[in-house]
C-alpha cells in the first residue's frame, strides 16, 4: 500500500503564450476532476502563472513555478521573489531543474538559497537533481547525486523539510526519449531516501516524495509507479498536451 500521496507534476518550461496556457490549464481541470488519487501540479512560465491560478481555482490541479529567487525585493532586475509566486497563487516551485544548472550557471549554493526561500513563504519546493550521461558512464550517479543532495539541503533541520519534494531527473533521459529502467529509478530513490535518513531522520526518509523525471509518457508511468520507493514524476513534453498528461494522471 502506498504511504506517501502521489504527485504528478507538469514542467511547461519555455512554451505556451497566455491564451495557449489558459487553455490547456482549462481542460486540464476538466480532464482530472475525477483524480483523487494524487495531487497534480503544473508550471507553466511567469506571465501566464496570474491567468493560470484563476482558472485552476477551486480545481484539484496546484500551481508551481519554474524558479524563483531568492531576495524577497530590490534592485534584481528581472527576478521573481517567492512572495510574488505566492500572489500570484503558486504552491509549488520548480527549484535546480538541470536546464537551469546547464544553461543559466545555477548551483548547489543557489539552490540552497531559493529552497530556503520557498519554505519561508510556504512554498513547496521541488528539489531536481540528476546526473549527466557522462557521469553515469564514469559511475559518478551516486556521488554526484549525494553532492547535490548534501548542499542543496545544508543547512536546514528536519522540520524545515516537511514539505520538499525532490525530483530525480537523469540529465541523458530529459527530452531524450531515454527513460531510465524502473528498476534503475527504483534503484536511485532508494539510495536518495536512505541519504535522507541518514542526514536528516527515518521520519523525513519515509515521508518524502521523490518523483523521477526524464521522458515519463503514458506507457511507462504505471511500470514507474509501481516502484516502491518513486512517488510521482515531474514531466516535460508530455505534459503539454492536457489529453496525454491526464493519461499519465491517470495512471
Ligand atoms: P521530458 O519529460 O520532456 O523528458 O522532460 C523532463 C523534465 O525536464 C521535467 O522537468
Amino acid at each position: 500500500m502506498r504511504t506517501r500521496r502521489p504527485l504528478i507534476a507538469g514542467n511547461w518550461k519555455m512554451f505556451k503564450t497566455c491564451a495557449e496556457a489558459v487553455e490547456a490549464a482549462s481542460r486540464l481541470v476538466d480532464l482530472s476532476s475525477d483524480a483523487n488519487h494524487t495531487d497534480i501540479m503544473i508550471a507553466p512560465t511567469f506571465t501566464s502563472l496570474a491567468l493560470v491560478s484563476e482558472k485552476i481555482a477551486g480545481s484539484n490541479v496546484g500551481l508551481g513555478a519554474q524558479n524563483l529567487f531568492w531576495e524577497s525585493q530590490g534592485a534584481f532586475t528581472g527576478e521573481i521573489s517567492a512572495q510574488m509566486l505566492v500572489s500570484a497563487g503558486c504552491r509549488y516551485v520548480i527549484i535546480g531543474h538541470s536546464e537551469r544548472r546547464q544553461l543559466f550557471g545555477e548551483t548547489d549554493e543557489s539552490v540552497n538559497k531559493k529552497i530556503n526561500a520557498a519554505i519561508q513563504s510556504e512554498l513547496i519546493p521541488v528539489m531536481c537533481i540528476g546526473e549527466t550521461e557522462s557521469q553515469r558512464d564514469a559511475d559518478k550517479t551516486f556521488s554526484v547525486l549525494d553532492k547535490q543532495v548534501q548542499m542543496g539541503l545544508e543547512g536546514f533541520s528536519s522540520g524545515d523539510l516537511g514539505s520538499l519534494v525532490i525530483a530525480y531527473e537523469p540529465v541523458w533521459a530529459i527530452g531524450t526519449g531515454k527513460t531510465a529502467t524502473s528498476n534503475q529509478a527504483q534503484e536511485v530513490h532508494r539510495f536518495l531516501r536512505s541519504l535522507i535518513e541518514k542526514k536528516f531522520d527515518k521520519n523525513l526518509a519515509e515521508s518524502i516524495r521523490i518523483l523521477y523525471g526524464g521522458s515519463v509518457k503514458p506507457g511507462n508511468v504505471a511500470e514507474l509507479m509501481s516502484m516502491p520507493d518513486i512517488d510521482g514524476a515531474l514531466v516535460g513534453g508530455a505534459s503539454l498536451d492536457p489529453e496525454v498528461f491526464s493519461k499519465i494522471i491517470h495512471f
